[in-house]
């Protein structure tokens, strides 16, 4: 019978026997699916796993440490954290074009994570954190499909590694429901999605350090305060933009002239449509007090009432 010990156990089997005594590259980006590979992976084959976590400068506040603490020391796992800020940074200087700006920097994940991979010379496989809902998505189940599947994730086609995708049978829930079986904390498995390109769409036009500062600050608070109203679990994503909008205030007997902060907070299935989350008003000016006063750079905040029809969840 099916459970989820079962599965395990023989996942573990079948990584053993499909490895031998090869090594095995893993992309690491925090996210759930990353990581429940990443975890089964390395208790099926321990050090013959190495994780690349690509820091492209346009992660959450605490990411990059988090998991380095969590997967690196909690587990134990060889991770090479790759710091590439400024190359992803200078790539985007100037650019202000959504499409362009996904472009370059999942371009530039791939270049990044094949210098890296490419120093790691007797690896032979290339781990992934595939669902079920992924294959389907790009068509169908064949083999041929799987492929440019993710070859359109962006691959280079040279790429000399087998593929191992040890979830692609699973559904999100039961990545969730291995993630605990896998001794992974909750908080982790029950994240947020969080897209590839980052912070980097959550600021629109072009992407600075001082805009980067102001949207991770903000992030940070809006997250602290969801999670002490408790409403975390039941909102599918929140998180805050930064449009490209000044507008006057005053602040003690000073007039100002600073920026416009926007909070996005949906519910959803499935992130293929949603409805705006309906926070309690005290929630929304406990978090709109703190934006104000806690960051140098905003005075203005505002709620986006739209549902997915006709917005998207991301504003890029
Ligand atoms: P939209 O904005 O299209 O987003 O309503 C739907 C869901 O997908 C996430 N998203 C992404 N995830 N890479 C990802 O891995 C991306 O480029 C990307 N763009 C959007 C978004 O956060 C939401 O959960």
């Amino acid at each position: 019978e099916w459970s989820m010990d079962n599965f395990i156990d023989i996942e573990v089997e079948k990584i053993r026997e499909q490895v031998g005594n090869s090594k095995v590259i893993c992309a690491m980006s925090g996210g759930v699916d990353s990581s429940v590979t990443a975890v089964l992976m390395h208790k099926a084959i321990g050090d013959q796993l190495t994780c690349i976590f690509v820091d492209h400068g346009l992660l959450r506040k605490g990411e990059g440490d988090m998991v380095m603490e969590q997967f690196g020391e909690g587990f134990n796992m060889n991770i090479i954290k790759v710091d590439a800020k400024d190359r992803f940074l200078s790539k985007l200087k100037g650019v202000s074009d959504p499409e362009q700006k996904r472009k370059i920097i999942g371009n530039e994940f791939i270049y990044v994570f094949d210098d890296e991979a490419s120093k790691l010379k007797d690896a032979d496989f290339l781990a992934q954190g595939t669902l079920y809902t992924d294959i389907i998505e790009s068509g169908t189940e064949t083999a041929t499909t799987i492929k440019s599947h993710h070859n359109v994730g962006g691959l280079p086609e040279d790429m000399q590694f087998d593929l191992i995708e040890p979830l692609n049978t699973l559904f999100k829930d039961e990545v969730r429901q291995l993630g605990i079986e896998l001794g992974i904390p909750e908080h982790l498995v029950w994240r947020q999605p969080f897209p590839g390109p980052g912070l980097g769409i959550r600021i629109l036009g072009e992407i600075t350090e001082e805009k980067l500062e102001i949207v991770r600050e903000s992030d940070w608070i809006l997250r602290d305060e969801i999670a002490k109203a408790g409403l975390d679990r039941e909102i599918w994503q929140y998180f805050t933009v930064l449009p490209d909008i000044r507008s006057v205030g005053v602040m003690g007997d000073y007039r100002t002239y600073d920026h416009t902060i926007g909070i996005r907070a949906v519910t959803s299935i499935d992130g293929m449509t949603s409805e705006f989350a309906r926070i309690d008003w005290d929630v929304l000016e406990r978090i709109s007090k703190r934006l104000v006063n806690e960051s140098k750079h905003i005075n203005r905040v505002v709620y986006d009432v739209t549902s997915k029809p006709p917005a998207t969840i991301e504003w890029e």
